[in-house]
């Protein structure tokens, strides 16, 4: 695989040498019969540090389509409409089981949570055991950030084509046109962001200084791939929390060249740089941010990425797996690959957990008693790979996440036999 490299780097690539224009984004003839199309990720005039958009030189514009039309999607529903089911009880899920039918990526996406604020964000875990065909999509609501926790996905995009597999992680944006297909045979499972707020970026690292974190030239973007088909395509659109579908006769990656800073991008979680505590105590899990989506207050997230991925625990006379807390964020937590450090079972690859605003959690009663007898000796938590999407709002369960018979009923009771060790001495 071929790839650019660098965050939101402004990149240039064509799959036809001289395809590209220089020196302009739109001239009079267009090269090699090519037509051009810009696509913009923000307003035009937002500040140029934030200015998104990218141009592309393609074999129709994609104005060329069928009216639209409604498609029906049984599982995805980023409105949840039936908050009123929502209540402060932390919740945790089983992974959803191996498909019984065919199902493609776009079929296959199920909700779990959303916010009720837009912009916001919807969680959704995905099953896929078969391509896409001739069928597309693209989202007019928020970006997509997938995370596979089973099988290897191809993304073919507008701009080209992105393979992850699991503990990589891909972003596509808001109306990039494209595709995912199972890399090899099986079943595939995961889990899918959806930000409907300002687009991801790396978050600031304030005192750690220029490096540290999820380093810009590890974000890999894709080079120019396009398609040539004449057939029956079909583009399934999600467009103001509904779905449409657009026919269309010719394949519609059809982007010989493209240049710009608006792409889908992927970038692997084992690369991260992880910070931590090298005297005592725990830094707040802000320090394991990938990726941030700001809202408009400063320094508070309407999305926040974070991986709990290997790392060394040294901290002195410190009680060392994640302390028990209640926040004023949002939690809505996955596990990628391996075992969590603040539970012993229960929590498995593929399945989640919710802690809402102000609900407490912390490790299950077991972890409690084992980390207080721990030794001082340093320890490193290997083969894990846990993430976390945090926000300021309020996740609202879908009325299908608390009526699956993939939601764990005994969930609170991990935390029941957290005993008294209270003594007056
Ligand atoms: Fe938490």
């Amino acid at each position: 695989m071929q790839y650019q490299s660098g965050f939101a780097n402004h990149f240039e690539s064509e799959a036809v040498a001289g395809s590209l224009p220089q020196g302009q984004n739109s001239p009079k003839k267009p090269l090699q019969g090519l037509y051009p199309e810009q696509l913009s990720g923000s307003a035009f005039t937002v500040d140029r540090s934030k200015n998104l958009r990218s141009w592309l030189y393609r074999i129709r514009p994609s104005v060329v389509h069928q009216p639209y039309e409604s498609y029906e999607h049984q599982t995805w529903n980023s409105l949840v409409a039936h908050s009123e089911e929502t209540n402060p009880q932390q919740l945790r899920w089983k992974p959803l089981p191996e498909p019984k039918k065919n199902l493609d990526f776009i079929d296959g996406v199920f909700t779990m949570a959303a916010t009720q604020e837009k912009p916001g964000v919807a969680v959704h875990h995905y099953l896929c055991n078969q391509g896409m065909g001739k069928k597309f999509f693209y989202n007019a609501d928020g970006e997509l950030i997938l995370i596979p926790s089973q099988g290897a996905l191809q993304i073919q995009t507008e701009m080209g084509v992105l393979e992850i597999e699991p503990q990589e992680i891909a972003v596509i944006p808001r109306g990039i046109k494209f595709q995912i297909n199972p890399k090899q045979a099986g079943w595939c499972r995961g889990y899918l962001g959806e930000n409907t707020g300002a687009p991801l970026t790396l978050p600031s690292l304030g005192p750690l200084g220029a490096n540290a974190l999820a380093n810009p030239r590890d974000f890999l973007y894709p080079v120019a791939d396009y398609h040539e088909g004449q057939g029956d395509y079909q583009v399934v659109v999600k467009f103001s929390h509904s779905f449409w579908q657009m026919p269309l006769k010719h394949h519609p990656l059809d982007v010989v060249a493209w240049h710009g800073n608006y792409a889908p991008y992927k970038y692997d979680l084992r690369k991260f740089n992880t910070m931590g505590t090298v005297s005592y105590d725990h830094p707040d899990p802000s320090i394991y941010t990938v990726l941030t989506s700001p809202s408009f207050s400063p320094g508070v997230a309407n999305l926040d990425f974070v991986i709990f991925p290997p790392r060394w625990l040294v901290g002195e006379n410190t009680f060392r797996p994640p302390y028990y807390h209640r926040n004023i964020m949002s939690e809505y937590m996955g596990l990628i690959h391996g075992v969590y450090d603040a539970k012993q079972e229960g929590f498995v690859p593929g399945g989640a957990s919710l802690h809402n605003c102000m609900s407490a959690h912390g490790p299950d009663a077991e972890t409690f008693a084992k980390a207080i007898e721990n030794s001082e000796s340093p320890q490193k938590i290997e083969d894990t790979m846990a993430f976390m999407f945090e926000t300021c709002h309020i996740y609202h369960p879908t009325h299908l996440a608390l009526s699956s018979s993939a939601l764990d009923r005994d969930y609170w009771g991990c935390w029941q036999n957290l005993k008294s060790y209270f003594n007056k001495g």
